[in-house]
């Protein structure tokens, strides 16, 4: 009998789809080999097709185009990887795979996050979509959220799913002003030109949607996630709470989950401060982490590089195999689902606070503060004046809180900024319960 073929177009040959090609040229022999069938490269796509396949020293019979579509109507072709990034054309070209009854492998966080929807309606005639690359890199979470732990109910997911934040946290708590973390971290290549997304917590709010999306099957649209970045945060903050408080800053990226009727979500995004023995201060520099609790697994920890070219590669090539194993296997397909998730209030979610605000100098100010805490039934867990050297008219507080919840938190912090003698100029962390 003829040995079955696998083949597979890589869309997009940038910084991931050139080491995804590259991988899968290197290690086919060893993949074919443990698959029983061959696994083929069989078309690339970019706009530059010509310039990379010389580069990638692409045989004459890899079919290459520069129109993501063409691969829509390329015979043959069982898996397409999408790697080209961005919304739309990467729209029309999954949905159009999906439809067509063929497998896809994406790495698009923005993709899952913003058309899940549209992803899961594409799928109904059985086509697979996996996307572990999507969220921390080579990590392999997304496998294990949506598949080994099936027996599991997940509580709670949260972690560092950002290393361009990351990075420059950490790079700050060693000393360096933020501004001077970022542009380093932008000449390592850490961080993009244009750092907003990451810097806003928005990619870590479409790391959490795609997360929530393999826990529950339902959609939560990342724009819905609270979210905060650290733009806020300032290098004063990060010595005191290293100092003062034993935390670290990290952004964090977090899920809760009520099984308790149709599965409730808790998400969020907030950069928060963790105790300096917690594991996910150990996190440092581009790296990821995701924290698991899961029933009856109990607490899980991921670790590892959360981007780059190979990490990526390494988990896309890591995709391409599991579907052509699925293919070969014939597994029958799972149902598509895409409600809307039911996401918890933001105001309910609860945490310790850190607030620090800039006060004058002057009597009764710091206990109108108080009152404005205790008004929303909010305790005080400890207040700080770090020393400004010599007599400043602006005197600098920070305060710590026992939990309390978020809606109560911003009501009372609006409340502090409205009395005269208190700066607008204020950050907020939030702490880990530890
Ligand atoms: N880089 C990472 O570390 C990393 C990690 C995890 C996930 N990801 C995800 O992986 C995906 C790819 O990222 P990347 O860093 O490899 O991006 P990239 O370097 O910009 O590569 C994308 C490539 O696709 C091409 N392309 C885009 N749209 C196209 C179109 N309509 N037709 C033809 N070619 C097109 C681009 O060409 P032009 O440059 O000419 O537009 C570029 O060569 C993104 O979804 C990203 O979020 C990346």
């Amino acid at each position: 009998m003829p040995q079955r073929n696998i083949r597979v177009a890589v869309a997009g040959l940038g910084v991931v789809g050139r080491e995804t090609v590259r991988l899968l040229q290197e290690r086919a022999p060893r993949l074919s080999r443990r698959l029983g069938a061959e696994l083929t490269l069989d078309a690339v796509c970019d706009r530059q097709v010509a310039r990379e396949a010389r580069a990638l020293k692409l045989p004459g019979c890899v079919f290459k185009t520069r129109d993501p579509q063409a691969l829509l109507s390329r015979p043959g072709l069982d898996v397409i990887v999408e790697v080209l990034g961005g919304l739309e054309d990467a729209r029309r070209l999954v949905v159009g795979a999906l439809a067509g009854g063929r497998h896809v492998v994406t790495a698009n966080k923005l993709l899952l996050s913003r058309r899940w929807p549209a992803l899961q309606a594409a799928r109904r005639h059985g086509a697979r979509l996996r996307f572990e690359a999507a969220v921390g890199g080579a990590i392999p979470i997304v496998q294990s959220l949506g598949e080994s732990l099936c027996a599991d109910r997940v509580e709670a997911v949260y972690g560092i799913l950002n290393g361009t934040t990351n990075y420059i946290l950490t790079r700050v708590e060693e000393g360096l002003t933020p501004e001077a973390a970022l542009s380093e971290a932008q000449a390592l290549g850490f961080a993009e030109k244009d750092p907003r997304l990451d810097l806003s917590g928005q990619d870590t709010a479409q790391k959490v949607s795609v997360l929530a999306a393999v826990l529950t099957g339902a959609w939560l649209d990342p724009r819905r996630i609270p979210c905060r970045g650290i733009e806020g945060l300032g290098a004063e903050d990060v010595a005191f709470a290293r100092e003062e408080l034993g935390r670290a800053p990290r952004l964090l990226g977090a899920l809760r989950l009520d099984w308790s009727g149709d599965p409730r979500v808790e998400a969020h995004v907030f950069p928060t401060l963790v105790p300096l023995s917690h594991p996910l201060a150990a996190v440092r520099r581009q790296r990821n982490a995701v924290l698991v609790r899961a029933d009856p697994a109990g607490d899980l920890l991921f670790e590892g590089p959360g981007a780059g070219a190979g990490p990526t590669a390494s988990a896309v090539v890591g995709d391409v195999f599991l579907l052509a194993r699925e293919l070969l296997g014939a597994a029958s397909p799972e149902s598509p689902a895409a409600a809307p998730a039911e996401l918890a209030p933001a105001e309910d979610s609860v945490s310790p606070f850190y607030l620090r605000l800039r006060a004058m100098d002057r009597p009764g100010v710091l206990a109108r503060v108080a009152q404005a805490l205790g008004r929303r039934g909010i305790s005080i867990a400890s207040i700080h004046q770090p020393q400004s050297g010599g007599r400043a008219l602006w005197a600098q507080v920070v305060l710590t809180t026992h939990p309390a919840a978020q809606g109560r938190f911003d009501d009372a912090l609006a409340d502090i900024l409205r009395i005269p003698s208190i700066s607008p100029r204020h950050a907020v962390l939030r702490m880990l319960d530890a």
